[in-house]
């Protein structure tokens, strides 16, 4: 049995039920912004997904979201109807886990076009949640300009909180679905930390 206050009344119910309705499980979505089957992005987003504590977590892979690449005249046809409902799916998760490919300093164009198509289903994107944002690339800066390009842009597609990461040199530092260097595991660990605080 368990009781609780609201408004001032006291409540009474069994404890199952209390777990069910105050303590429910957060549920994160995690994916890599690409379409590349070896997605270096998808594996960090991954292996940072299930360093979160106490949550449920979903990966998918925007190779099973395939649309026209966005335009205002392929929208004048109709939203993608897998589209529409990846949108609707986004609703259910508490917080998201993104590490987007860099190309060209910027979004991977698969990416790009879902986001563009995702914009124009629902404003807010990320449904008022935070986005633990990553980025890595073989070299060295780690995906640094797509990370500073979404970091600014997330707040407006309904990003609540942004906390970003960079990971560099991914080939050097990452092997059999683990970070291999510690400090730079101790650093994400560190935002993963503050991630879970946010959601
Ligand atoms: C067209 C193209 C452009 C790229 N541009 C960049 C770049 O600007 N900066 C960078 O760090 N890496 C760049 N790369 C390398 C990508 O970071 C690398 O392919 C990485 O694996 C992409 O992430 P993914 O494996 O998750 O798709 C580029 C790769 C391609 C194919």
């Amino acid at each position: 049995m368990v009781i609780f206050s609201l408004e001032n009344k006291l409540f009474f119910c069994n404890f199952e039920l209390y777990l069910f309705k105050y303590k429910k499980m957060k549920k994160i979505l995690a994916f890599g912004g690409s379409t590349s089957s070896t997605s270096i992005n998808k594996q960090l987003a991954t292996y940072a997904s299930s360093q979160i504590a106490n949550v449920e977590t979903e990966v998918i892979d925007f190779n099973d979201y395939a649309a026209p690449i966005y335009s205002t005249d392929e929208e004048a046809n109709g939203f993608p109807e897998n589209l529409v409902a990846l949108s609707e799916y986004m609703k259910q998760f508490d917080g998201y886990v993104v590490s987007l490919a860099e190309h060209n300093g910027s979004y991977a164009a698969a990416f790009k076009s879902i986001l563009d198509w995702l914009s124009r289903i629902n404003r807010s994107v990320f449904n008022d949640k935070p986005v633990l944002l990553m980025a890595t690339s073989p070299g060295g800066r780690g995906g640094a300009s797509v990370l500073s390009n979404a970091s600014n842009y997330f707040p407006h597609a309904g990003a609540s909180k942004v906390i970003t990461f960079s990971f560099p040199s991914f080939f050097d530092n990452f092997k059999e679905d683990k970070v291999t260097n510690k400090e730079l595991n101790d650093r994400l660990l560190e935002k993963i930390k503050e991630f879970e605080n946010n959601i």
